[in-house]
């Protein structure tokens, strides 16, 4: 099998350890990796399977001859260098949200809608790691009986903020242990022991944008412009792993069962939902691994054609590195790199 030269920009960060780990893993077909961050890592090296190799500060000549750009360092580096690497004849798929929504970019879950990577113009973009995990539960059921309404409340992981709220999360929790006081420096309140209803920055319409994100993202991943979507988004005191409560009212009644048996056929999805032995998704033991966890599968009393699940997933594997590596592997599979 033919090997790709691949960069990874923001490779000393929470997604970027991840990209190596998850390239190493699934044993992607690479020649060459490119450790990419600013220039506060330039000269330290990270390991790469047993291969020592040095991180570089990002720069437009960094993507000279490489096939695969992985980005992962915030969108103002993403709608800087991304441009400039596709130029360079790279194939950019972006974690961060600065080409999302833009209409001649795919945003793709290889679950969900692959053939859209065939579009694309040299940049595709990941979406949201809350989005992913909601649509690899959904789809397949929406598939079968067309969903009309979403109500999705989250409850996600500090990692999704990066390593520097990773570190909040321990500080705060240690302080507020030892009888200490707290100062927030990364969110607008303690994290620590407890909850905030607020992700990214508000917007006029009194979501926010993480919740903003969901609803848009959704219906282009799901091509299901019609779909009605509503979230609330809230940061929760968990290191790893995303969990979300689903409401969903489908066109025709969907039993349980029928939603269960759909789903244990579905890809990246695996049910977990025995209440009599309290089996259910958690984000600690869905940390480091691939799948999309999905149990509580219950009828919504409030609505006939309505169900109810609760739904979890490591955010920086499915929510973000795997997610654009399946990408990567999926463009690889049908030829249109
Ligand atoms: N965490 C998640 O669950 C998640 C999920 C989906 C998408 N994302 C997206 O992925 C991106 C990174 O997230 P993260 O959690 O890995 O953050 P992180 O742990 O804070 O890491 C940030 C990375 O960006 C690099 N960086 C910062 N400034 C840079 C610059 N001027 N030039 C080049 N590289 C620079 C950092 O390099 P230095 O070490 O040199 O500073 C580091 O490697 C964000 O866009 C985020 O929205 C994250």
């Amino acid at each position: 099998m033919k090997g790709y030269k691949v960069a990874i920009v923001g490779a000393t960060g929470l997604v970027g350890q991840e990209f190596i780990k998850v390239l190493v893993q699934r044993s992607f077909p690479m020649t060459s990796v490119h450790l990419l961050a600013s220039d506060r890592s330039a000269g330290k090296k990270l390991f790469v399977s047993h291969q020592e190799i040095e991180v570089k500060e990002t720069a437009p000549e960094s993507f000279k001859g490489i096939d695969i750009a992985l980005f992962s360092a915030g969108a103002e580096i993403s709608r800087y260098f991304s441009p400039i690497a596709a130029q360079s004849g790279a194939v950019v798929i972006d974690n961060s949200s600065a080409f999302r929504m833009g209409p001649t970019v795919p945003l793709v879950v290889p679950e969900v809608n692959p053939e859209d990577i065939r579009w694309h113009k040299g940049i595709i973009a990941n979406p949201n790691c809350s989005s992913i995990q909601v649509v690899v539960a959904l789809y397949p059921l929406h598939k079968v009986n067309p969903i009309k309404r979403i109500i999705a409340d989250t409850y996600q992981a500090v990692s999704g903020t990066g390593s520097v709220a990773v570190e909040e999360l321990t500080t705060q929790a240690r302080q507020v242990m030892e009888g200490q006081n707290t100062t927030p420096h990364v969110y607008p309140h303690q994290i620590a022991f407890n909850v905030l209803p607020e992700i990214d920055v508000f917007l006029d319409n009194g979501y926010t944008k993480e919740e903003w994100k969901m609803v848009e993202e959704t219906r282009k991943i799901m091509h299901a412009s019609a779909i009605d979507i509503s979230a609330t988004c809230v940061r929760v005191p968990v290191f790893t792993g995303h969990s979300a409560a689903i409401h969903v009212e489908f066109s025709q009644p969907m039993s349980p069962d029928e939603a269960q048996r759909i789903l244990t056929q579905a890809p990246g999805v695996k049910i977990l939902d025995d209440p009599a032995i309290s089996l259910y998704p958690q984000p600690w033991s869905a940390a480091g691994t691939d799948e999309v966890f999905v149990g509580r599968i219950r009828r919504d009393a409030s609505h006939p054609n309505g169900l109810v699940m609760w739904v979890v997933a490591d955010n920086l594997r499915k929510g973000a590195a795997l997610n654009a590596v399946q990408i990567a592997e999926e463009m690889i599979k049908r030829d249109w790199l």
